[in-house]
């Protein structure tokens, strides 16, 4: 098992733990957090609507199913909370939970599909949200799809669109969250949703992809993140960017290894995971995980009021 970075105690919820590394590294700090996820039950790829995605391609679903347990498993032993939804069949994306959604301070933005093929997910998860006492949770009126073109960076919110998500739905996401958006453009088909080009890895920090954005974005991006990791394409190939950070460990895929070297020469723990069958749909680890924030916080104010 590789040794992973302890959860800091920033508040009464989360454990202590030391930070291991030597003195030349620089301390990363490990938040626990709550994940919502979906069991890859009727994983398949029937339709395409991404340049990943080959119908004629078969699955395998127990495949996809061990890799999914293996991922949760290892946000449990990280120390975070894993919430699943229940899957509904002839929904195959579904397991891609996060395009469903975004929560932020226990607020929550349902989503709105571009495709008719994943439209219905967005009312199941819609639901989990008023049903796990989310507040105001709220259907967007534009064209948004969730954590897969927004993401959360600190107080800011870096919010992609070129494929999927309307840019109007920027602003809508914005005065519902109460959080600065702003807008990257998505300029390569394979890298459709911000989440398969960028990655967040803390409060002040990214790791992306520079092709994948217009020169403006890519402009933007230099300026806000000078200290960015900057990818390369043997790493994306497997989308490696769409990694889920807690801060100080970094679950990615296995076979994204330069870019593991990156974040550990960077202070960071990776925490290397198979989740190739997922990339028959053009999905991986970030597209399985819907960050639920404030949401332990919300549920400790229930039970003391
Ligand atoms: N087949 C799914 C689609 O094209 C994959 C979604 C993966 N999610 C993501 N955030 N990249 O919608």
């Amino acid at each position: 098992m590789a040794p992973t970075a302890g959860i800091e105690s920033e508040n009464p919820y989360e454990e202590t733990a030391e930070v291991p590394g030597d003195a030349a590294r620089v301390a990363r700090r490990a938040h626990s957090r709550s994940y919502l996820m979906c069991p890859p039950t009727y994983f398949d790829v029937v339709y395409a609507i991404n340049d990943w995605m080959r119908p004629e391609e078969p699955v395998d679903r127990d495949r996809a199913m061990s890799q999914w347990s293996a991922l949760a498993d290892t946000y449990r032993r990280l120390g975070h909370e894993v919430l699943t939804i229940d899957p509904v069949e002839g929904l195959p994306d579904m397991v891609f939970v996060t395009d469903s959604g975004l929560v932020v301070d226990g607020v929550a933005l349902g989503a709105r599909y571009r495709s008719a093929e994943r439209r219905a997910e967005a009312e199941h998860v819609f639901r989990w949200f008023s049903d796990n006492g989310l507040i105001r949770p709220t259907l967007p009126r534009y064209v948004n799809e969730g954590e897969g073109d927004f993401l959360v960076v600190g107080d800011v919110i870096l919010a992609g669109t070129g494929f999927r998500s309307d840019p109007r739905s920027h602003a809508e996401a914005a005065a519902h969250l109460g959080r600065t958006v702003i807008t990257l453009n998505l300029v390569n088909p394979r890298y459709y949703h911000l989440n398969t080009a960028l990655g967040v890895l803390d409060d002040s920090t990214i790791a992306y992809l520079p092709a994948a954005f217009s020169p403006d974005s890519r402009a933007l991006l230099e300026q806000m993140y000078p200290d960015a990791v900057i990818a390369a394409e043997t790493d994306t190939d497997w989308l490696g960017l769409n990694l889920v950070s807690d801060g100080a460990n970094v679950v990615l895929p296995v076979q994204a290894s330069h870019l593991a070297d990156q974040l550990s020469a960077r202070g960071y723990e990776p925490v290397p995971v198979d989740y190739s069958e997922f990339l028959k749909s053009g999905g991986g680890i970030k597209c399985s995980t819907l960050e639920l924030r404030g949401f332990r916080g919300l549920r400790i104010a229930e039970d003391q009021g």
